[in-house]
């Protein structure tokens, strides 16, 4: 669910820059089934609600509520005239003392309290550092994750120890890129369980594997534990992915699959194409994110065949957002047709191979992650 702004005062602050932020905020947790209400007041209004609720007769600059109800997080009070006596006083600007603000009511909600003693003031304090530092680094840009499996292929055409893609995940994350990405296939024609293994235990960022819902696969899952799994179709014939996993054909597999994932701790995304119908589906199965297959806009022939399959695209995106789910997007992606998709802003990460592996045996992998970088933070 994206979150709500409601402004009752006269504002100052970018309410679209809020949102977009309440909603990253969200989503950084796994949180987008969630609702969650921004309330944007001044110090008269504040100071009310201050009294009413907790007997408190003066203007404070953030109250959290945490809701009783599932399914809602709660509600954020903001006095924005407060934030920017704040930011003259902390020589900050209005914007960013109330983004501060909202992070350190949305820490509230997540059950933090600095008012319980020195340990939890620690802790609390540490929580809003991280989420600030992301918040404001990233400037609310997607997440770059990079596909290591064509370094896997190059070491399979010899069978042999080089190139290693465990060496290649760690040049990819001292490059900065936000998570490694690998598809151990059935047939395991270039990441191996070795591969997924050792990477398990190096990968610093975030480690996504990419796999078919088979029973032998889960059970790998399960073992290995990794940060994410994304469901793909897999046909032995393809030389890649081709197309995104029929979710609606398979909704009680996939369902089943989520759930056995889910109580191994481990969060779900699926492989679909942009359509609504498999959109749906995918929320039904309980999975908290989709990635989008990309490969219809990254091969149309023509401009105009590109534009539509951009627009649609952006229009599924928006509806998979609606609806809860964090928005992924991949395969064929290149140099050339990624920046455009980076201004997507409710897609929050991209998932990437060839094109950076492709790249990186001319240019080298650090500058080739890099560049790619570059266009998806903009
Ligand atoms: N996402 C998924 C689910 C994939 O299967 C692939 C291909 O392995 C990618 C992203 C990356 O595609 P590409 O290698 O074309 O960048």
């Amino acid at each position: 669910m994206p979150a709500t702004v409601l402004v009752k005062s006269q504002s100052p602050v970018s309410i679209q820059r809020i949102k977009r932020s309440a909603d990253w905020l969200l989503r950084s947790q796994l949180l987008s089934h969630e609702e969650l209400t921004v309330v944007l007041t001044d110090n008269t209004g504040i100071k009310e609600i201050n009294e009413r609720w907790f007997k408190r007769p003066w203007a404070t600059n953030v109250i959290s509520f945490p809701a009783q109800e599932p399914g809602i997080i709660g509600d954020i009070v903001i006095s924005v005239e407060r934030a920017r006596e704040e930011a003259q006083e902390g020589l900050t600007t209005v914007q960013n003392r109330t983004l501060e603000l909202l992070i350190h009511g949305f820490v509230h909600l997540l059950g933090y309290d600095h008012e319980l003693g020195p340990h939890e003031e620690k802790r609390m304090a540490k929580k809003e550092f991280e989420l600030k530092r992301n918040l404001f680094r990233r400037n609310l840009m997607a997440d770059l994750c990079i596909n290591v499996d064509h370094v896997a292929t190059i070491r399979q055409a010899r069978g042999g120890v080089e190139p290693d893609p465990v060496v290649a995940a760690g040049m990819v994350e001292l490059a900065g890129a936000d998570g490694i990405v690998v598809h151990l296939r059935e047939d395991r024609r270039h990441i191996q369980d070795r591969d997924v293994r050792l990477l398990r235990q190096i990968v610093q960022t975030r480690l996504t594997l990419e796999m078919a819902a088979t029973e032998e696969m889960l059970g790998i899952a399960e073992d290995i534990k990794p940060d994410i799994v994304t469901l793909v179709p897999e046909k032995r014939q393809e030389l890649t992915t081709e197309g995104g996993l029929d979710v609606l054909g398979l909704e009680k597999s996939i369902t089943d699959a989520v759930k056995r994932l889910h109580d191994a701790g481990i969060p779900v995304s699926i492989f679909i194409d942009p359509e609504r119908d498999q959109i749906e589906a995918a929320r039904r199965t309980g999975a908290e994110c989709i990635e989008i297959h990309t490969g219809r806009y990254a091969d149309a022939e023509s401009e105009e065949a590109q534009e539509k399959e951009f627009d649609t695209i952006v229009e599924m995106a928006g509806f998979a957002a609606d609806i809860g789910l964090r928005v992924h997007a991949g395969h064929g992606l290149n140099y050339q047709n990624t920046g455009r998709l980076a201004a997507v802003s409710e897609i929050v990460e991209f998932s990437i191979g060839h094109s950076v592996i492709s790249r990186s045996v001319f240019v080298g992998i650090e500058r080739a992650v890099k560049d790619m970088l570059a266009l998806v933070k903009g």
